[in-house]
């Protein structure tokens, strides 16, 4: 496996695998790798000869009170176990590549409203900073394929419609939610969770699967949706949102819709103690 964390390398190791006719999958990551991450390397090994991973804490997607500083960075367990998993390269870039004229100063990709909703509602920058850093990261490893976690569902939409709006020749997969035995969502920040806070945050997976058998059953959105907020908060749980949307574009959804077979999606963030956490459920009314 090669490590660098200099574009040039980068570019000339790419060059010579397109000239011996590889092509490239890309798993973009922020390192403190889990299964999760693991099964993304896994679906880029099956759709493309070579596997590049990158590793780089990104700050512009960072509002100035969240964890910049104390994210967990485990690069020499990161990059074992990107070995393990015959990953091809792993670009580690320092910010000064990233952001040559610094982070607040850089030119800056914003994929309009859909940044804005829901999860954009609460982390007003953050699709920003990660359509920016992922555009970069794309110029620099020039893919075929882009492999990201569908936990990060609304993250997934806005990088699709990115490619789409600037006409980017990448093909954008998404691999599935990998989760703990009792059902927690694998997530980086997992980590923070301990005692009581990690035991109880198994119940944001409970809540949102008892409001897919409550939409099943015929109860509306909106009722469903407060059942599910008031056993989160039963477990301890400070709930941002939870909500109930198609999987296109994440609009609302009428009774109509949910009649018709229009694919659903409930999407829900909430803090375990001082720890944030994001998942989701899709499914269709049968
Ligand atoms: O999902 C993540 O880990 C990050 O948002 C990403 C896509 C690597 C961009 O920094």
């Amino acid at each position: 496996m090669i490590t660098c964390n200099s574009v040039e390398q980068l570019r000339s190791q790419i060059k010579a695998w397109r000239e011996a006719g590889d092509t490239i999958a890309f798993v973009p990551t922020m390192g403190n790798l889990h299964a999760g991450h693991l099964s993304l390397i896994d679906i880029a090994k099956q759709n493309a000869t070579r596997v590049v991973a990158s590793i780089y804490v990104n700050p512009l997607q960072f509002s100035p009170d969240e964890d910049f500083e104390s994210y967990p960075r485990t690069l020499d367990e990161d990059l074992k176990k990107l070995e393990q998993r015959d990953t091809d390269l792993v670009f580690t870039p320092e910010s000064s590549i990233i952001y040559p004229h610094g982070e607040q100063r850089s030119s800056y990709v914003d994929v309009p409203e859909l940044s804005k909703i829901i999860e954009g509602e609460y982390r007003t920058d953050f699709f920003k900073g990660v359509a920016t850093v992922v555009l970069k990261l794309f110029n620099m490893v020039q893919p075929d394929v882009a492999v990201f976690g569908e936990k990060d569902y609304q993250q997934l939409l806005v990088i699709r419609q990115m490619v789409e709006d600037l006409n980017l020749a990448i093909e954008i997969i998404g691999g599935e939610t990998k989760r703990e035995a009792d059902g927690l969502a694998m997530s980086s920040r997992n980590n923070y969770l301990t005692g009581t806070d990690r035991e109880n945050s198994c119940f944001l997976s409970v809540a949102l699967l008892q409001l897919k058998t409550q939409i099943e059953q015929g109860i509306s959105a909106e009722a469903a949706e407060d059942n599910c907020v008031e056993t989160l908060e039963k477990y301890g749980f400070d709930v941002d949102y939870v909500t109930l949307r198609e999987t296109k574009g994440l609009d609302n959804v009428s009774k109509d819709d949910i009649a018709n077979g229009v694919e659903l999606i409930v999407l829900a963030a909430a803090k375990m103690g001082k720890t944030r956490l994001i998942d989701n459920v899709r499914f269709v009314v049968v």
